[in-house]
């Protein structure tokens, strides 16, 4: 695999459809809530702090990105959004919600990071079941299956 190496920007984008995980919990709402619009969010990209939910205020007060730089992240995040649900549909895979990471590169920023079942929630689109990591997060079994078969629809393999 040939990679870019990145200055990562401490700030996680997360996307979400569907109400599921934290925002769930925080808002009081039943997994699987359709939200009437996009929910997108930033967390500050910190282990000991546990990666806390953070606004846009708050980066521009910690100087972690720059105005322009959230702005380009933000339509970045959003355009990922329209693209993996285009991709994901024809194989009956819905996209509940996704982590982004984004970083620079040579004055630029770029998309870094991974996107896979470890950063996203996808579900079956007939049958609700959990195609992702939340099969580890909550011990559902057959981790290596799910991912598999998200595999196997995306690719014939
Ligand atoms: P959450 O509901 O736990 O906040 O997760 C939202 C989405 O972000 C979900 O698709 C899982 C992904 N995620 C990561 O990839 N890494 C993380 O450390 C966390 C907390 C979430």
């Amino acid at each position: 695999m040939i990679v870019k190496a990145l200055e990562i920007i401490k700030v996680e984008v997360v996307v979400r459809n569907i109400a599921a995980g934290s925002l769930a919990k925080r808002l009081g709402l039943a997994e699987g809530t359709v939200m009437a619009k996009t929910v997108l969010e930033y967390y500050y990209k910190d282990d000991a702090l546990g990666d806390p939910l953070i606004n846009a205020s708050h980066i521009a007060a910690l100087d972690l990105a720059t105005p322009e730089q959230m702005e380009f992240i933000r339509t970045t995040a959003l355009k990922v959004n329209d693209i993996m649900r285009e991709y994901l549909a024809p194989v009956n895979i819905d996209l509940i919600d996704y982590k982004l990471e984004f970083g620079i590169h040579k004055g630029q920023v770029i998309l870094g990071d991974e996107i896979s079942p470890d950063t996203c929630r996808f579900w079956d689109k007939n049958t609700g079941e959990k195609l992702d990591k939340d099969r580890f997060r909550r011990d559902l079994g057959n981790v290596e299956g799910a991912y598999q078969e998200v595999l196997r629809r995306l690719t014939g393999e």
